[in-house]
């Protein structure tokens, strides 16, 4: 079972609307890694829309200025292709304010003092090297950018960076955002007494950071899917060649303890039995159907086959509670979407609590056109894994506590 108590102590953390932010200098921590096409448009807004409640009722607080900070991708240095001035027009769009953008923090500074009731969206927070390694100063920096801090990316909470983490321990102040309480209570009440059988569905392909949580969600969950990218590790630990596809070979050893332990916890674990596969994900000019242990010569695994759909479907229309993160194949690409968009049709005929997690999955249940047919969407992918392992994320532990 999820630790409730772990859960409680989350929900125990103290809210932006607990504390006195008239005439403050606000600094929200929002998670706008939005997915965007190859042009840079935002294919899905929610994480920006989930947004809203906090900055609004900053500006009808009348907090002094408000700072919003957030990352964009993973960029190994500063590049326009990371940056976020991509989302300037859509936040103003959204807001029907106009927003300052801020390529450093010694600019939003200088923002933030020259004028009042000022919002400013500082450049992509990862392009500080700090971030990620949770740099005493950079934290530092951040929080001498406000009087209270507002943690509202439940997508990044389970990150200890300087901009999720670090932070709090220099600012005076540390409050959880709407949209951070809204994500613990939700998740609280899918997990009090869920209706079994509970099916976890994951796929996507941040595997490196996702694989090892399957081991800890063995206690909690009564069957797992595995697609996606995520499922070529697991295919290849079961001795099938993947060819070109996305491996993380030093997770295959996990992915067999993994199966294993599976065995002996009596939860059974379904695999892709075919597969899509390309020889070029953006350009296919070749796309073959065929067993998992058959994918041709020098292609590339990109979705789950027909037979792997009718499979999982049947598996989803046995579960009583359905939570699913990461998309089983490359969804974006209309040719490998199929295996994605039936399976988030099958959640959606089944009277299962569906609750989904994750910024792509979120895009790819609505481009499947049944957003409004899943019971609860949440905007943290990894995060929701990790809840559901039973961890205190850290973003929660640093906040103060009501
Ligand atoms: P989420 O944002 O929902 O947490 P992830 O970010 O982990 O999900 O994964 C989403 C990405 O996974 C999508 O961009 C999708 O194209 C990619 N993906 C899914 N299946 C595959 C695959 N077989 N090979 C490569 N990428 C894949
Ligand atoms: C996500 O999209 O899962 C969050 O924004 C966190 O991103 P990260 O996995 O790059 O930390
Ligand atoms: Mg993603």
């Amino acid at each position: 079972m999820v630790k409730a108590t772990s859960i409680i102590l989350m929900q125990e953390a103290k809210s932006i609307r607990d504390v006195d932010i008239r005439n403050k200098r606000i600094l929200i921590r929002v998670d706008f890694n939005v997915p965007m096409d190859r042009d840079f448009n935002i294919s899905d807004d929610t994480r920006m829309r989930e947004a809203l409640p906090t900055i609004n009722y900053c500006i009808d607080s009348e907090a002094k200025s408000v700072v919003l900070v957030s990352h964009l991708g993973r960029p190994k240095s500063r590049s326009t292709d990371f940056s976020l001035k991509h989302v300037i027009k859509r936040l103003e769009r959204l807001l029907n304010k106009s927003i300052y953008f801020a390529d450093s923090i010694e600019s939003a500074k200088a923002q933030q003092d020259s004028n009042q009731n000022q919002i400013i969206l500082l450049e992509n927070i990862r392009f500080y090297e700090g971030e990620t390694n949770n740099d005493e100063l950079l934290s530092k920096k951040l929080a001498d950018l406000c009087d209270v801090y507002v943690n509202d990316a439940f997508g990044t909470s389970h990150r200890a960076h300087a901009s999720t983490y670090g932070v709090a321990k220099f600012a005076s102040q540390k409050v959880a955002g709407i949209l951070l309480k809204k994500e613990i209570d939700s998740f609280a009440k899918v997990m009090h007494n869920p209706l079994r059988p509970l099916l976890l569905i994951v796929g996507g392909s941040k595997v490196s950071s996702k694989l090892s949580l399957l081991q800890n969600v063995l206690d909690v969950v009564d069957k797992i899917i595995i697609g996606g990218a995520m499922s070529n590790t697991f295919l290849k630990a079961l001795g099938y060649d993947m060819q070109k596809s996305l491996v993380e070979d030093n997770l295959i050893h996990d992915a067999i303890r993994i199966l294993e332990l599976a065995k002996e916890k009596k939860v059974k674990i379904y695999l892709p039995v075919d597969i899509v596969s390309t020889d070029s994900i953006d350009m296919p000019k070749d796309i073959k159907i065929t067993p998992s242990q058959d994918i041709p010569d020098n292609l590339i695994a990109v979705d789950i086959g027909p037979a792997s759909v009718k499979l999982f479907s049947e598996v989803v229309t046995a579960s009583q509670t359905i939570i699913w993160n990461g998309p089983l194949g490359v969804y974006e690409i209309h040719q490998f979407s199929r295996g994605t968009f039936n399976i988030a049709n099958a959640i959606a005929n089944t009277y299962a609590f569906s609750f989904i997690g994750g910024g792509d999955t979120a895009d790819a249940i609505d481009k499947a056109g049944q957003r409004d047919n899943m019971s609860f969407i949440s905007t943290g992918g990894g995060a929701s894994l990790e809840l559901l392992e039973g961890n205190i994320l850290p973003a929660f532990e640093v906040l103060d506590k009501r």
